[in-house]
């Protein structure tokens, strides 16, 4: 059991217990039999029925029949999630989760497979799941705990939505991002499958590594950062620098895991500090723009470190500029970069990568996108000071070099 360079182990860390380099398809039968109590699916009688949510293109991947095969071994029923989570696929889900009568939910798929799975276990235990019901619990606010178990399965290497207790939720309609969050949405068990990666598209991986890098450094500059936050995600940032300088388009395995585990980390340091206004500007990108997730936090990423580490009388986090000034050294150098525009150059060129879509023009639109960010309570995390004007200059600069000519 392992992969080709021999990094298998089990990740010491604060729930969700996250086993790493290991095959999935090896271990997920005896994870869910734990993660549901019962003996394991030898024991007939306790045979717990299990949930699988997937994303598009399942099917297609070299992985997806021996996951099928181990899990046949239980009731199962598959679920797909296509795209982004929106409160009808929530509820639509979740409606699904107690028609089963689920006792273990597993999301293999990326950010918004894992997200919708979650959104759906935690709100499976409602009467009557609805869209109206989902979007009520994001804006109550309200803390969901008892949840059928999630045991996450990554395919993507970003998002950290395997180790968050929260999940984004797209409301087209009212042109706003909804969280839901409480301790039923983590996971209790994170399976970082190096394999499961192959066949990823470059467009992903560079997309995820950009929300990799935006929420290493969030977890680190946040006001709500702590040792813990910023170790997480200087550690991550660590594990991305080779990738960022990675000249060739694809995977090895090495780079499979590292991109997995950076990814992984991220998430558990933004699970702790929340992230910042990065995160809180991309909504709108990606909602009015089409970027992803990923595309879009990154758009921001190199202005947003460049303007953070000029932190000074403006300084948001109680404990002063110095403190600031401090983390963004320390992870610029887990990075692997010299200085602050250096590795403000090189997120620039990665958001610019060839195998993302073309940035669009957002200069017209940036005094809207600043005016939402600050709706968004994390943008209250970032440790310097944010005003519309301030957001829209930095917002309007991003793309002047792209457009000016
Ligand atoms: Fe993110």
């Amino acid at each position: 059991m392992g992969t080709a360079d021999g990094r298998v182990g089990t990740l010491l860390l604060d729930s969700p217990r996250t086993i790493a380099g290991v095959r999935a398809a090896e271990v997920v039968t005896e994870l869910v039999a734990a993660a549901a109590g019962t003996a394991g699916p030898s024991s007939r009688a306790l045979r717990p029925r299990v949930i699988m949510v997937v994303g598009n293109g399942f099917e297609l991947r070299s992985w997806s029949e021996p996951l099928l095969a181990a899990l046949g071994s239980f009731p199962l029923h598959v679920v797909r999630q296509p795209g982004l989570p929106t409160p009808e696929s929530v509820a639509r889900l979740a409606h699904e989760v107690r028609a089963h009568r689920a006792d273990v939910v597993v999301a293999v798929g990326g950010g918004s497979v894992m997200d919708t799975g979650k959104a759906a276990a935690a709100l499976s235990l409602r009467a009557d799941p609805t869209p109206e019901t989902v979007v009520r619990a994001c804006e109550d606010e309200a803390e969901t705990s008892a949840a059928p178990p999630i045991i996450a399965l990554p395919t993507t290497p970003g998002t950290g939505a395997e180790a968050t207790p929260f999940a984004t939720i797209w409301h087209r309609e009212h042109g706003r991002k909804l969280s839901l969050r409480g301790p039923g949405l983590r996971p209790v068990t994170a399976v970082l499958d190096p394999d499961l990666l192959i066949g990823l598209p470059e467009a992903h991986f560079v997309s995820c590594l950009l929300d990799t890098l935006a929420q290493g450094l969030e977890g680190a500059w946040s006001v709500r950062a702590d040792e813990r936050s910023e170790w997480l995600g200087a550690t991550a940032l660590a594990e991305s620098a080779e990738l960022l300088d990675r000249r060739q388009v694809g995977l090895g395995s090495a780079q499979r895991h590292a991109a997995l585990l950076a990814g992984h980390l991220a998430g558990r340091a933004i699970a702790i500090a929340g992230t910042t206004v990065c995160h809180a500007m991309s909504y709108s990108l990606t909602l009015r723009h089409g970027l992803t997730h990923g595309h879009a936090c990154g758009l921001t990423l190199a202005s947003v470190l460049r303007y953070n580490a000029g932190v000074g009388d403006d300084c948001a986090d109680a404990r002063g500029a110095p403190r600031v000034r401090d983390a963004i050294a320390r992870a610029v150098r887990a990075a692997g970069a010299d200085s602050v525009e250096a590795l403000a150059g090189r997120i620039e060129a990665l958001a610019r990568s060839p195998a993302l879509p073309p940035i669009p023009d957002i200069r017209h639109d940036a005094p809207r996108i600043a005016a939402e960010a600050l709706t968004y309570d994390r943008a209250g995390n970032n440790p310097r000071r944010m005003t519309v004007d301030i957001l829209t200059r930095l917002l309007t600069g991003i793309t002047e070099r792209d457009y000016a000519r």
